[in-house]
């Protein structure tokens, strides 16, 4: 057999190649990718190696010491805060005999002993030394500074924490590309910047990690069926289950893509939520972003927007705010108001990461955000409807994480794992006029756009050795 992971265009043990689990032409992606073992290490490979990826918030290591276990991809990493303030990510793997060191999933310390034999390591990874010195345990044919622990290269994008293995790879910014723009929006709006609320909520979810990830490329669609307990009856959505498919709420905005497979869906106040409809949406910008502030900020919060964004940034804020969306592998963001009984809106601002575990399952990481100088009133608010919505026993992801498993374990049979996934709803790009912002724009009815964008981004990867 070809090794895989090696060659440029890898060949499964089977025949089978990239090209035949995803066809370029026809917009299919084979159901077998969503278990396939093989494939699955060259994913860890060739995407999670390779690319950047979002392991937390600065806010949950404020002190030097600090730390916070977490992983990229299947590999374990500590995320520790060091001596003067910066942020480290390290392979969490002794490099005596492979034991982890920090089993611990969160704390704080200046030394990290590993626990079978006892070497230790600084924050910042590097090799203090084996127990009993004069024995020299670590021997001599290695030097200190070859024993440290294997570093990836670390970026804060305000506040939030991402890595990569690829430390000669493309920055950040190139990993962004033109999403900075719309994600700058909902993570800049502020002085003081965000926090979270806590530690992450997490659940082990039985489906290999792309079922998630690929609907997390917005798949608006899904919404109008999977969700439709959410817009039907007295909400403000204002459906009923005879004229949902006619009245299709939440299904027409804009969903904007980037060719690194980020994507967010944009949706017009005036037409989002029935609650809404006697307000005046022809006022100016100012008065629109008091009247109604983006999720997670006040009338007050809203003015501190005008410091740190353009008047582009600000006019889609007024407007056609960004709500959900993904950023490439393994990325949801949730930026939502949601109905209370009482017919007042509630927001909850919530990033989540799906961290595979093996081929057949992924841990489910749940960030909850607010404003670091939000009310603490509002920040409660936040964290209880975050925690009410989002998450496996949210009342709105509940729906999602009961699919997941199901597609996964479609792909097992002889017969179905021979089945496509289609998207072959393409809208095509076309910027809508007056549109301020860069990127791929996809205006009207949500289609498969985006979701194709994070395949093809994938087929790219994929297609690049290690
Ligand atoms: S495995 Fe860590 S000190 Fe031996
Ligand atoms: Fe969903």
């Amino acid at each position: 057999m070809q090794d895989p992971v090696g060659s440029d265009n890898f060949v499964l043990s089977d025949g089978c190649t990239l090209d035949d689990l995803i066809d370029l032409e026809m917009n299919e992606v084979s159901l077998r990718v969503m278990s396939d073992p093989e494939l699955h290490r060259i994913e860890m490979e060739r995407v999670f190696a390779k690319t950047w990826l979002l392991l937390g918030h600065d806010s949950e290591i404020p002190e030097a010491g600090d730390y916070v276990v977490r992983s990229m991809g299947e590999d374990p990493v500590i995320v520790a805060r060091g001596k003067n303030g910066e942020v480290h990510v390290s392979l969490n793997v002794c490099p005596h005999r492979g034991m982890r060191i920090c089993t611990a999933e969160t704390g704080n310390a200046m030394v990290h002993r590993c626990i079978y034999h006892g070497w230790a390591f600084r924050p910042d990874g590097s090799f203090i030394g084996a127990p009993i010195e004069k024995e020299q345990m670590h021997g001599s044919k290695r030097s200190k500074d070859e024993l440290g622990l294997p570093k990836a290269r670390v970026h804060l994008y305000h506040g939030l924490i991402f890595a990569t293995w690829n430390v000669d790879g493309p920055s950040f910014e190139e990993f962004l590309g033109t999403q900075k723009f719309y994600l700058d929006m909902l993570f800049k709006r502020t002085d003081a910047g965000q926090e979270l609320l806590g530690p992450p909520q997490r659940f082990i979810i039985a489906a290999n990690w792309k079922t998630a990830c690929e609907q997390s490329a917005s798949d608006g669609f899904h919404t109008l069926t999977l969700h439709r307990s959410l817009m039907v009856g007295d909400g403000p959505m204002g459906s009923t289950p005879e004229t949902i498919y006619d009245q299709a709420p939440g299904m027409y905005g804009v969903d904007i893509s980037s060719t690194e497979g980020h994507s967010l869906r944009c949706m017009p106040m005036d037409k989002q939520f029935t609650s809404f409809a006697g307000m005046d949406f022809s006022q100016d910008d100012d008065a629109l972003l008091q009247a109604l502030p983006p999720p997670g900020l006040t009338p007050e919060l809203a003015l501190q927007a005008k410091h740190h964004l353009s008047p582009e940034q600000l006019h889609l804020l007024a407007t056609n705010p960004p709500q959900v969306g993904g950023m490439f592998p393994n990325v949801l963001i949730i930026y939502i108001y949601v109905a209370r009984p009482d017919g007042t809106m509630s927001p909850a601002l919530a990033l989540h990461t799906y961290q595979p575990r093996g081929p057949g399952k992924f841990e489910f990481f749940n960030f909850i955000l607010a404003e670091k100088d939000a009310p603490e009133e509002l920040k409660r608010d936040m964290l209880e409807n975050a925690i009410r919505q989002t998450g496996t026993s949210g009342m709105i992801e509940q729906d999602d994480a009961d699919t997941w498993p199901q597609i996964m374990r479609s792909s097992y049979g002889p017969k179905a794992r021979k089945s496509t996934l289609k998207y072959q709803a393409i809208a095509g790009h076309e910027i809508p006029d007056g549109w301020p912002g860069p990127g791929l724009i996809y205006e009207g009815f949500t289609k498969d756009d985006t979701q194709w964008n994070w395949w093809l981004n994938y087929h790219r990867l994929m297609s690049t050795p290690a």
